[in-house]
């Protein structure tokens, strides 16, 4: 099953060759490529699947701390929500906000998505590319974007947030939530690429396995790639998640 429009994922690629395993040595032939290319087509196939990651017991403290903090982030805001899979988050943020558009490049995660209860709040989904946003630009006063932000390729996330700025109202607020490394312990990285970017080895109910990228940044490595895009910029730190929120400054 191959759903996914072309542009899909980003194109950066690193140079063939530069792949290596974790232990330092090189990738192996067979396995499969450690490029952030595959990351579209990997949530399209585990959509049915995704949610599992919800019900992992010890996830259940940070996933109500991060609701409720996000309830009062976006209370009465007209949100735009980027990679928003199931809607997991879109229902939490739908109980304060206005209204929000909820984007996905996959519609096996929108379909999901679409199934839910979003309460009074206005709620309207659309398939867009993250990295392809123009033509989304609105009223928007508030963009959020959940556990998006450790599938950006490192040299890839101001040109993201830039496109991303300029759908939103200047000076909108900004979302991001995303795992610490102590979340992910359990599946370290199965190979870095050229630019530090680290692949984690997934492996879907049906048997098929992808290498998706997924970075887990410090708190100073977030903030450094906000500057000069970024004001009031607030890092909160959960057991393990961070939550991100700040101004946009349109460039
Ligand atoms: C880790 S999931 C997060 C989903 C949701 N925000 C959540 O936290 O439950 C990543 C999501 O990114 C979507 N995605 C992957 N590549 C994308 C792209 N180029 N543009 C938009 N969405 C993309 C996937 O379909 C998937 O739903």
């Amino acid at each position: 099953m191959n759903t996914l429009p072309a542009s899909g994922a980003p194109t950066a690629t690193p140079a063939e060759g530069a792949l290596q395993n974790a232990t330092g040595t090189e990738a192996s032939s067979f396995a499969p490529a450690c490029t952030p290319d595959g990351l579209a087509l990997y949530y399209a196939h585990r959509a049915g699947e995704f949610e599992e990651a919800y019900r992992i017991p010890e996830r259940k403290a940070d996933l109500a701390q991060l609701a409720d903090l996000l309830r009062e982030l976006v209370a009465g805001e007209r949100v735009l929500e980027v990679a928003c899979g199931t809607g997991y988050w879109t229902q939490a943020m739908a109980a304060t906000a206005s209204t929000i558009l909820a984007t996905d490049i996959n519609e096996p995660m929108l379909a999901l998505a679409r199934q839910r209860n979003y309460g009074r709040a206005r709620v309207e989904f659309a398939a867009a590319d993250a990295w392809h946003l123009e033509g989304r630009a609105g009223d928007f006063t508030t963009g959020a974007s959940m556990f998006w932000w450790s599938h950006l390729p490192r040299s890839r996330i101001s040109n993201f947030l830039t496109g991303f700025h300029a759908c939103l109202q200047p000076g909108a607020r900004v979302v991001f939530a995303d795992h610490l490394p102590t979340d992910c312990r359990w599946m370290p990285p199965a190979c870095v690429d050229a630019e530090g970017n680290t692949y984690q080895r997934r492996c879907l109910h049906s048997g098929e396995v992808f290498n998706i990228i997924k970075n887990y940044p410090d708190e100073s490595e977030v903030r450094a790639a906000l500057a000069g895009l970024a004001t009031e910029v607030h890092y909160t730190r959960l057991a393990n998640v961070w939550l991100l929120d700040y101004r946009a400054v349109v460039t």
